[in-house]
């Protein structure tokens, strides 16, 4: 990749003794303050790049077309970032490209033309069928990285005819002929997912999995909300009939998917309102895992989501953040950004990070782990599996998601290619939008140092071969065995307990089902699949949430702190570069989802750190 450190050099000027490219090596904390320092921003550019060609090189395995060791929905996710990635650097070729020789333009463009090779490998090595017949979240991750390939096409497409219309008989790009065939999967699992849209029970919501019980959860809710917003915005229509023919015909035909349909607007809105009514956020403003309808179906009539998981991910506080964004843009509602920052800002509380004065929460001291404060520590993103290094695969994928979303709602282009409509489809006067602009970049910005911080801590997690490591935590401080071993250390963390309310939450629980599997028990299991006999508290490890994917390792057994190495790369000598003791081989060790989401944080500071230009 010597070639695009080369080529960007030649393009604008990159400082020699540039902080970031020493990252690794500088692994103490010393200053808790993070004051905005100047940052050559090609660095992070270039360190964004490597991120995926280390990625691609390392896990994609191109005569297969995937991520052998990813699974269906994880490569979904991994496919997205990849595209998401394109679509930034596109955007970078078209702010040098006025300064720079043709022929660097050119090599450029290889580069990208390279990695969207890769996108079009996996539109085949995408197990589409599979992912069918799967649970409704796994199906609209599908549908969110095919809109995503479909943005970059878009964008880079433009970009390209407007060079190349300077020249005569030139043709349209390439890749703008694979437009109908990503158009074409986004829709056909748009639409199998919406069958997860369920008023029987709770009013309305997604249903997570139809082999289990009942269980409106936050991410396929947010999936929905966000995928169908965008598809709203940016799916260009698709008249494929496939799977259907003649004697067979769809309940809705395909000629009828038309850009800007709105039954996707109103999809979206409506999971919205019924999210937003849900009562799914807990006292620190953090959305717990779902709802579970309590006695259904074993003879009680009750149809309330009544018995809430506490459980809290920090993907379920992301993907809701570019359907909000999304429905800002379908409907002119300032209301729906507000939603958003005040979100991140209750993420990035709950890192123990005060975005007031810029500064970590906790005084740090280097021989102990700095508090949790429920969604990470020491003003850095984590998920609660992390210090104990039993993520399971899902969970490995989910800081990325995070990153990914909160770039698309606070990239400072955010607002700027699509038009804002109101409801009754007249256009947001760019004066009125200027300054919606100017609020939202304002509040974007704030974000940007404790944004920095996670970024310096992801990459500090980097072995010898630039691989990504699961805990950034790790990758800021120097942590001894011995401070993870600890006794409380090992145990689950609880969501922080909540004043005043005992005795009435007795049927609530923290169920970690992502990285424990779905307990054997008659609130997720449906009768049929309970062995004969199983009392009803049983909660024996679950065999993973889905029979249909063989491949999905099977849970670590959670609390015991012995996690075993089970991927191949554990193996290596657990020691960092530097020699000392590297808690980012535990468990599953680093894995392409632990790329991924490397590679998302990274790309959240370059396209935010636009704000500052
Ligand atoms: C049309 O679709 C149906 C249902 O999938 C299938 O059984 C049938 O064989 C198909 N017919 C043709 C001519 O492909
Ligand atoms: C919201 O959920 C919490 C936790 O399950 C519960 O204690 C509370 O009573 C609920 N509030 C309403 C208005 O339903
Ligand atoms: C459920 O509803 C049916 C019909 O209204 C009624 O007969 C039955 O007693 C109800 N069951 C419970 C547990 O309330």
């Amino acid at each position: 990749m010597l070639g695009w450190a080369a080529v960007l050099a030649s393009a604008m000027a990159v400082s020699a003794a540039s902080p970031w490219s020493t990252l690794p090596l500088q692994r103490k904390d010393t200053s808790r303050n993070d004051a905005p320092t100047a940052l050559p921003d090609s660095d992070v550019f270039h360190d964004m790049f490597m991120a995926l060609s280390d990625m691609q090189d390392a896990y994609f395995q191109r005569w297969l077309g995937t991520w052998p060791e990813g699974i269906d929905w994880t490569r979904a996710v991994v496919n997205t970032h990849v595209a998401a990635t394109l679509r930034t650097i596109s955007d970078e070729l078209e702010l040098a490209r006025p300064a720079q020789p043709a022929e660097c333009a050119t090599r450029k463009e290889e580069l990208v033309a390279g990695y969207f090779a890769d996108v079009i490998a996996y539109y085949f090595g995408e197990d589409a069928f599979a992912l069918r017949n799967q649970a409704y979240d796994d199906m609209l991750w599908v549908v969110l990285g095919w809109l995503e390939s479909i943005r970059f096409v878009d964008e880079h497409g433009r970009l390209l005819s407007s060079v190349a219309s300077a020249r005569p008989g030139a043709e349209t790009w390439y890749g703008s002929r694979w437009m109908p065939a990503f158009a074409h999967r986004a829709r056909i699992f748009w639409e199998l997912a919406a069958k997860g849209w369920d008023t029987t029970l709770c009013g309305g919501g997604m249903l997570w999995n139809p082999r289990l019980m009942p269980y409106k959860n936050a991410v396929t809710n947010q999936l929905f909300i966000s995928a169908s917003i965008s598809m709203y915005l940016h799916f260009p229509g698709d008249a494929n009939p496939s799977p259907f023919n003649a004697s067979s015909p769809p309940a809705r035909a395909a000629a009828e998917w038309r850009a800007h349909d709105p039954i996707f607007g109103r999809a979206a809105q409506e999971a919205h309102r019924w999210l937003a009514a849900s009562n799914m956020t807990n006292p620190q403003g953090l959305y717990a895992d779902g709802f579970h309808v309590s006695g259904h179906p074993a003879g009680s009539n009750n149809t309330k989501c009544d018995t809430r998981d506490e459980m809290v991910y920090t993907y379920n506080q992301g993907v809701i953040l570019s359907g909000l964004l999304g429905l800002f843009q379908a409907t002119g509602r300032e209301a729906y950004l507000g939603e958003g920052h005040a979100l991140i800002q209750n993420v990035v509380r709950a890192t123990g990070y005060d975005l007031g004065r810029n500064t970590p929460i906790d005084d740090i001291s280097p021989t102990r782990l700095p508090p949790w404060h429920g969604l990470g520590r020491a003003g850095i993103l984590e998920e609660a599996c992390d210090v104990r290094g039993t993520c399971s695969q899902d969970a490995q994928t989910f800081k990325g998601i995070w990153m990914h979303h909160f770039a698309s709602f606070c990239a400072a282009d955010a607002l700027d290619a699509t038009p804002v409509r109101y409801a009754d489809d007249t256009e947001m006067p760019e004066a009125v939008l200027a300054r919606v602009r100017e609020r939202h970049a304002e509040g974007c910005r704030r974000y940007l140092p404790w944004l920095r911080r996670n970024a310096r801590a992801a990459m500090g997690t980097r072995d010898g071969k630039g691989l990504y490591g699961m805990w950034w935590t790790a990758g800021l401080f120097e942590i001894a065995r011995a401070q993870v071993e600890e006794e409380e250390m090992m145990k689950p963390l609880p969501p922080l307990p909540v004043e005043g309310e005992e005795g009435e939450e007795e049927e609530d629980e923290v169920v970690d089902y992502r990285n424990e599997g779905v307990p054997y028990n008659q609130r997720w299991m449906k009768l049929a699949d309970l062995p004969k006999g199983t009392p009803p508290t049983t909660e024996a490890a679950g065999q993973g949430h889905q029979q249909q994917q063989q491949q999905q390792q099977k849970p670590l057994g959670g609390g015991g702190g012995e996690a075993k190495r089970q991927d191949k790369r554990g193996k290596e000598d657990d020691k960092d570069a530097a020699g000392a003791w590297d808690p980012n081989v535990r468990g599953r060790g680093r894995t392409v989802e632990t790329q991924g989401g490397g590679l998302a944080v990274v790309r959240a500071l370059w396209v935010l750190s636009r704000h500052e230009l």
